[in-house]
């Protein structure tokens, strides 16, 4: 079973706070989700293997490291995790950037599937899924599909707030996939938001209704 993984850094918690709140502008809500990434993408990261190097000091040789060439590709789930995505490739900007295109239907909160666009070396590649929202977790199990399909092997998740309903049928889904939350909620309500969560996400990020 996947590991979920609550990332308390006392500076996540506390810019996530603004970012719930109902009176955070757009312009506010969007710094505010990046900056939450690169935060979370800093704790994510953590294990990133290291190869010993020598660098030359003005005073001298020293040993030190540098990251070993693992091979790095982020994954927005259109539209929303768009909002997350520079925040994290500011910290490895090496890594190439894939896009899932999935929208909610409004009726039956199913996940409809209407881009995909990933590198060319998906199998040698370790994965992060972005999205801000995992309510009911049908998005995050297609997208997490979509992948797999075209071969991915090593995938993380990674959501600023998720239900407890929509986290366990992912980690039936994909067993595989650790999960990374700023935050795990209390509950969908009966439109299948997130309670107490942040509201619809994208229309937060891109000021639509
Ligand atoms: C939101 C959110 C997730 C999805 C989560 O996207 O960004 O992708 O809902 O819900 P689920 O876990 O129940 O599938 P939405 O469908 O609103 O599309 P958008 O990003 O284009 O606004
Ligand atoms: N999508 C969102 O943007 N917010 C929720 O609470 C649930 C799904």
């Amino acid at each position: 079973m996947g590991n979920v993984h609550v990332l308390d850094h006392p500076l996540i918690q506390h810019k996530l706070t603004f970012i719930r709140d109902v009176s955070t502008g757009t312009k506010e809500f969007r710094e505010l989700v990046d900056e939450v990434s690169t935060l979370m993408a800093f704790e994510i990261t953590r294990n990133l293997q290291l190869q010993e190097v020598t660098v030359e000091t003005p005073v001298g040789p020293a040993k030190s490291y540098t990251l070993a060439g693992k091979k790095l590709g982020v994954v927005p789930i259109l539209r929303a995790g768009l909002g997350m995505t520079d925040g994290i490739i500011k910290l490895i900007p090496a890594a190439k950037v894939g896009h899932v295109g999935l929208y909610r239907d409004p009726e039956t909160l199913q996940p409809v599937e209407y881009y995909v666009k990933l590198p060319s070396d998906v199998e040698e590649r370790e994965f992060i899924v972005i999205d801000p929202m995992l309510a009911t977790g049908g998005s995050a199990i297609e997208a997490l599909n979509s992948l797999k399909k075209r071969g991915a092997q090593n995938i993380k998740l990674m959501c600023l707030i998720a239900a407890p309903e929509g986290v366990a049928l992912v980690q039936e889904a994909h067993p595989d996939v650790d999960i990374y939350l700023a935050s795990m909620d209390e509950k969908l309500n009966d439109k299948g938001y997130i309670v107490p969560g942040l509201g619809d996400a994208g229309d937060r990020l891109f000021g639509t209704k």
